[in-house]
């Protein structure tokens, strides 16, 4: 009872247990706790529901615990962490932090604390994070930021990003104790008071990132006294969610100007053709760099030319992300753009819907040495007129990107870059390129091919063969037929292959990739043929763990060989068989007996029949078998004894006494049965004429197996039941007897009745025909052994004149039970 109400308690635990997976209730505090930590002991307690910091492991190094209902951080909730490198309680629904709650984080590095309900920033939180590298404040509710001076020890902080909509202060000590950054971000779009120089003095200063949507639209002083502080010719600066229309929106860039900022982007930018106008005569002559816009929307006409005027001759690339153009229809040509276009050697026009570059705008891209226009609508018909039908305009460039496109013609390609003498890299990738001709014109200087992503269902010497980096991954390729000597690296991931493609194809071969494809195995002999690899990724394919394959999986794990698997164990993972599926292949043990089979097998079947044999010697020289046949003869002859007994047990059984004696004996002693013990017994001679014995003598029945046994009937039942009808047993004794079976179950059998015993007296007598000594029996005859220590027997005596008195003996022995009874 106990047992089993323990056991209830046990799975009612159980239930509960898997009621809230990864979060258990400790006792002690009512701290749930979280086991989500990996090898690595980076421990991952996101999205787990929780409302208290967890108790996690103290060893920990990473804690994640973003996106949970947490609101506070007691003094006690992170104690013994000592080796916390990283925290996130970012996405949590945070308002109070002890003042106290990081001060056991000596090794943090990371914190973030982003996305809370924070409403004021406490200085003591920070004091003891000596080694904090990184630190996110990002859309907190509180107002002011500088009021105390909240990062004084951080003397490591390289990272910092404060800010958010509620920002509306940032006072002059803000930044106090902050030396140098390699990153900076400020969110603050509602910012309405901002103490000059609050910014200032960070330097080096890596990259300053400032939303400032309010003050570039209300309130651009302000604006312009936060650009001065942050701009530093060699500090990219991001600028976010900025509303630019009007002349007067882009006057805090003077500011930038002034400092030559040389690295600019935007960020969810709105932007009309007049405004970018007024930006280009405001940066005019600023020797700009590099000018990114990501995610904008332009309104106008496109009528930029009107800046045709001013200089920007420095102005090196040129990236335009996500463009969104409000009245593309409007638009003039870019024609009247030389003034702009003619100095970038980097030009982007990503996701942004572009259709076609008409020829004579591209010919304006005089400099253009890198041209991406990938995830646009370009098609053949369009990109050749974008090429200029392949006659060789933007003769500098070097890499063309058209990746992502709705391109099907891969001959059509080939043949526009063909006379671009100078391209080196060529990105075909997700394109609808499902067909690869015999051969393709290609530029002599072509090193980099990227094919990925297409429907490439074959490869064929279309590809050009001075290429060193070939990406072919995710098509749907099964081989690889192709000699490319020059190849140093070959990207195959994502594809059908069943086998490495052979080595000799790719003399300079040094890093392939073929993960993810359908490989079953590959073994030292592949990767031998590759004379130079050095670096294989081939994980995340069907592996069949045969021993072979397991075992030289392993060594290369190690390190053996030349080849190294560079994207981590992990990745190779079992197949099969089915039953070490999902194991990794690194982990895997495989017994000898699954590895050795054939060996395993005819060894074992030596040893099995070597001790079989072993066994049987043993067993026969022990004479096992005789037993166990006697056994069961013993147990079959019981059974059908007790049947005889219930037969016996009748009223009228007594009639079933019908022999005087069952004789046993051998059957070479059948003679001296026959010629003197049945003729003696059976039909006595008129009383010996010496006879003392006045009454003639009474004849014996005799049971001899010869004679009385019914015929077809089993042989041990004909004893046993010889047996129970008669009133005696006489054995036999000779040297025959000895040696026969047959007379082994008469005398076991009458033994067995002997000990059963409803025969009263002495059943058994012994006759023994020749001088036989109790050590000439064997000793597995115990029996017999013990009858003739415990019954006397009679000795046939060899001497005429002695026999008479034997029979005599014989027959008192026989008839001593009749006078018993
Ligand atoms: C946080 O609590 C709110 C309700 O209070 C609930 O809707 C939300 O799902 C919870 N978040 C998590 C991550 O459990
Ligand atoms: C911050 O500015 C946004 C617009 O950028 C506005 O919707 C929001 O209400 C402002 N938040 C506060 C706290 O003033
Ligand atoms: C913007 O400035 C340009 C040149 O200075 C001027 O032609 C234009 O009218 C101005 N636009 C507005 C809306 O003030
Ligand atoms: C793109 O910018 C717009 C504002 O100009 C903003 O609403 C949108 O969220 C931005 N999209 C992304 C992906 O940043
Ligand atoms: C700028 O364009 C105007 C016409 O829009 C033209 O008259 C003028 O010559 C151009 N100036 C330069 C420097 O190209
Ligand atoms: C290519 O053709 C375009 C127009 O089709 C022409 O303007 C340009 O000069 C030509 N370039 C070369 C190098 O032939
Ligand atoms: C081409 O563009 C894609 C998508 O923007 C990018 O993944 C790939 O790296 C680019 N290729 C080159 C050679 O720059
Ligand atoms: C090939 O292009 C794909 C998709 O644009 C990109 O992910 C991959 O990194 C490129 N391969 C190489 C070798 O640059």
């Amino acid at each position: 009872m106990g047992q089993l109400s323990s056991l209830h308690h046990f799975l009612f635990l159980l239930f509960l247990f898997s009621l809230c997976w990864g979060q258990r209730t400790n006792q002690d505090t009512g701290r749930p706790s979280c086991n989500r930590c990996d090898r690595r002991l980076s421990c991952d307690c996101s999205r787990g529901g929780f409302t208290r910091v967890p108790m996690v492991t103290d060893r920990a190094l990473t804690l994640d615990l973003s996106f949970n209902n947490i609101t506070e951080v007691t003094d006690v909730d992170l104690t013994g962490h000592e080796q916390l490198r990283a925290l996130s309680l970012h996405g949590n629904r945070l308002v109070v932090i002890d003042p106290s709650a990081f001060n056991s984080l000596w090794s943090l590095e990371e914190l973030d604390l982003s996305d809370n309900q924070l409403t004021a920033l406490d200085p003591r939180w920070f004091s003891k994070l000596g080694a904090l590298q990184q630190l996110n404040l990002l859309n907190n509710p509180y107002s002011c930021i500088g009021s105390a001076p909240v990062f004084d020890g951080l003397v490591r902080l390289r990272r910092l990003a404060f800010g958010g909509p509620a920002l509306r202060e940032i006072q002059r000590g803000a930044l106090s104790g902050v030396s140098q950054l390699e990153e900076l971000t400020v969110h603050a779009n509602n910012l309405t008071r901002y103490e000059s120089g609050a910014l200032a003095y960070v330097w080096p200063l890596g990259r300053v990132t400032l939303s400032l949507h309010g003050p570039f639209l209300t309130d651009r002083a302000l604006a312009s006294s936060v650009l001065a502080d942050v701009s530093y010719p060699e500090t990219p600066m991001v600028l976010e969610d900025l509303y630019l229309i009007g002349n007067e929106s882009v006057k805090p860039f003077y500011e930038t100007a002034k400092r030559r900022v040389r690295y600019i982007t935007f960020r969810n930018l709105f932007i009309s053709d007049e405004t970018i106008v007024r930006l280009l005569v405001v940066v005019n002559g600023v020797p700009v760099i590099s000018f990114i816009v990501d995610n904008v929307t332009l309104t106008g006409e496109g009528r930029w030319e009107r800046a045709n005027w001013t200089d920007h001759r420095a102005v090196d690339e040129f990236v335009v992300r996500n463009v969104v153009v409000l009245d593309v229809f409007k638009f003039v040509s870019f024609l009247q753009l030389q003034f702009l276009l003619q100095y970038p050697r980097k030009v982007s026009v990503i996701n942004s819907k572009a259709f076609v570059l008409p020829c004579p705008t591209s010919s304006l891209l005089m400099n253009l040495q890198y041209f991406d226009l990938s995830d646009n609508l370009l098609t053949d018909m369009t990109l050749t007129e974008t090429l200029c039908n392949g006659n060789g305009t933007l003769k500098d460039l070097r890499v063309l990107n058209v990746s992502g496109n709705a391109l099907k013609s891969l001959s059509t390609v080939s043949r526009l870059v063909t006379k671009l003498r100078k391209l080196t890299h060529l990105d075909i990738s997700r394109t609808d390129y499902s067909f690869m001709p015999q051969s393709c014109p290609w530029p002599s200087t072509l090193r980099h091919l990227n094919i990925s992503g297409a429907k490439l269902t074959t490869v064929t010497p279309c590809l050009p063969t001075t290429l060193e980096v070939l990406d072919l991954s995710n098509n749907d390729l099964k081989d690889f037929t192709v000699a490319l000597p020059s190849l140093r690296e070959l990207h195959l991931s994502g594809n059908k292959f069943l086998r490495l493609p052979p080595g000799n194809l790719f003399l300079n071969l040094q890093a392939l990739t073929i993960q993810s494809n359908t490989l079953n195995m590959f073994d030292r002999s592949d990767l031998q043929s590759y004379k130079r690899l050095s670096n294989l990724q081939a994980g995340q394919n069907k592996f069949v763990c045969s021993c072979d394959f397991v075992a030289f999986l392993q060594s290369t794990i190690k390190g053996d060989g030349d080849v190294q698997l560079t994207d981590g164990e992990e990745s190779y993972v079992c197949d099969s068989p089915l039953y070490l599926q999902g194991e990794q292949v690194g982990q895997v043990h495989l017994s000898v007996v699954v590895c050795h089979r054939v060996l395993f097998v005819s060894v074992s079947c030596g040893v099995a029949l070597f001790v079989g044999v072993l066994l049987c010697i043993l067993l026969w020289r022990l004479h096992a078998f005789w037993y166990i046949k006697m056994t069961w003869a013993w147990l079959k002859a019981k059974h059908s004894s007790r049947r005889r007994q219930r037969l016996r047990d009748d009223p009228s059984s007594d009639a079933l006494l019908t022999f005087d004696a069952f004789v046993s004996y051998s059957e070479r002693d059948a003679t001296w049965v026959e010629n003197f013990l049945v003729p003696e017994l059976e039909e006595p001679s008129e009383a010996g004429e010496n006879s003392m014995n006045p009454r003639p003598l009474r004849p014996l029945t005799l049971c001899l197996h010869k004679r009385d046994f019914l015929p077809g009937q089993w042989i041990v039942d004909n004893i046993m039941s010889a047996m129970e009808r008669s009133r005696r047993t006489v054995f036999i004794l000779s040297e025959n007897f000895v040696q026969s079976d047959w007379c082994r179950y008469e005398l076991d059998f009458s033994h067995f009745w002997l000990f059963d015993g409803d025969a009263g007296g002495d059943p058994a007598i012994l006759i023994l025909l020749e001088p036989l000594s109790k050590d000439d029996i064997p000793k597995r005859f115990c029996k017999l052994r013990k009858l003739m220590s415990s019954t006397t027997y009679l000795e046939w005596p060899q001497e005429e004149e002695r026999r008479e008195e034997f029979w005599r003996s014989l027959r008192n022995s026989l008839r001593g039970g009749e006078e018993d009874d």
